[in-house]
């Protein structure tokens, strides 16, 4: 089969979300559990197998995903995580992107990449080459890096430094765009953290790649504000979005930008055919926890900002798939909130399938439209 990839023009791809409409996006099964629980890993596909990552895509694609984001880290947390196959195996967030954009037309699929464990122009070339073999529906989550485990593996000093991880963030940032955005000329920087001279080797972007990044702290939002098309957020409550809303807003009328980044919320998601089941499953499911991985997930959780009052806890879309369309559209109309990031406890193909239903009847709200038809999928 010759593959062509769906390529989106220069107009297409400015709107980014900016429409008023939803953006609903999947978040990647990067290891076998995403709650640390050996039932959910035993009801979950083996995630080693990459054909279980394909079948999960096209479904995804199928029932009209706007996109992906595969989270990324490097270092297991702890023996328990280990033993129950939470985060360890998990996939690298480059490597997977490739067969997951190979087997689909136009979802989008968005990578973490760690700006303190890797120099800037190595991202630039990588980010290049995925928007070339995906045909610009790539997009970059950008992260600093937070747990200490992970910055000692890189013998960062044995910690991670939040502040001057943003410091790092910004600079590596604006490295990169100087290279995707003069491809000809090419760059000279020499700052704080970074020197560098010269231009990468082609492809290189012709527009942007979409630039997300995931944070909560005052610093974070402000980092999204400046740079991104997105804020990714575990924010749990309607009143937590509309705050992060003015934040942004007034970060972005700080730093000049007309482009206000949008927000994606991270929620969990459960569908069953009767009322009631996916409510009882979940609880189960939670229930399932291991005691001592939990304890260490929370602990790295605890960390992640501000804006979280229960680390570990995120809004659920819970019931049937009517139900849930009707949960979806009531909270968009209540804060605002055009995307969505949705995790799902249980992942497979047939899982995916059961969210269907819930697309068709936001369309029929007016709130959402099929990536297919859009022509683009940010
Ligand atoms: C929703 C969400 C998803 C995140 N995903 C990742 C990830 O995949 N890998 C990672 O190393 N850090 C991840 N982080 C951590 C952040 O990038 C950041 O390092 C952390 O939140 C500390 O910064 P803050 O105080 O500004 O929030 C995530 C944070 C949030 C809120």
């Amino acid at each position: 089969m010759a593959w062509t990839a769906h390529s989106p023009s220069a107009d297409q791809r400015k709107a980014r979300g900016r429409d008023g409409k939803m953006r609903i996006g999947s978040f990647w099964p990067y290891s076998r559990a995403l709650i640390p629980s050996a039932e959910i890993a035993r009801r979950n596909p083996d995630v080693l197998d990459l054909d279980n990552h394909i079948s999960f895509v096209q479904s995804l694609e199928a029932i009209g995903m706007d996109f992906v984001l595969i989270a990324d880290g490097y270092a297991p947390a702890s023996e328990a995580n280990s033993r129950i196959g939470f985060q360890d195996p998990s996939t690298n967030a480059v490597i997977l992107a490739v067969p997951l954009i190979l087997a689909t037309r136009h979802i989008g699929v968005i990578s973490t990449l760690h700006t303190s464990f890797m120099h800037p122009v190595l991202i630039a070339r990588l980010g290049a080459h995925l928007d070339w073999i995906s045909g610009g529906r790539w997009g970059w989550n950008i992260v600093n890096g937070f747990r200490d485990h992970e910055a000692r593996l890189f013998g960062l000093e044995g910690k991670m430094d939040h502040d001057g991880g943003y410091e790092l963030a910004q600079e590596a940032v604006d490295v990169i765009k100087k290279i995707w955005e003069n491809p000809q000329q090419g760059v000279l920087h020499e700052g704080k953290r970074f020197k560098v001279t010269g231009k990468i080797r082609r492809p290189v972007p012709d527009a942007l790649p979409l630039l997300v990044s995931a944070a909560a702290s005052k610093m974070g939002r402000a980092f999204a504000a400046a740079n991104c098309d997105y804020l990714f957020t575990a924010a749990q409550t309607v009143d937590a979005l509309k705050e992060l809303s003015a934040d942004l807003l007034q970060g972005a009328a700080v730093g000049g930008r007309a482009e206000i980044p949008q927000i994606l919320m991270l929620s969990d998601i459960l569908v069953r055919e009767n009322p009631g089941e996916a409510q009882d499953l979940y609880a189960e499911l939670r229930a399932s926890a291991d005691a001592e991985a939990e304890k260490t997930w929370k602990s790295h959780l605890a960390k992640i900002g501000t804006n979280r009052t229960a680390p570990g806890e995120l809004m659920t879309f819970l019931g049937t798939a009517p139900e849930i369309a009707d949960q979806i559209i009531d909270l968009h109309r209540q804060s605002g909130l055009t995307g969505l990031i949705l995790r799902m406890p249980l992942w497979s193909a047939q899982e995916a399938m059961r969210l269907e239903p819930i697309f068709a009847q936001l369309e029929k709200a007016g709130i959402w439209v099929p990536p297919s038809r859009r022509a683009y999928c940010w």
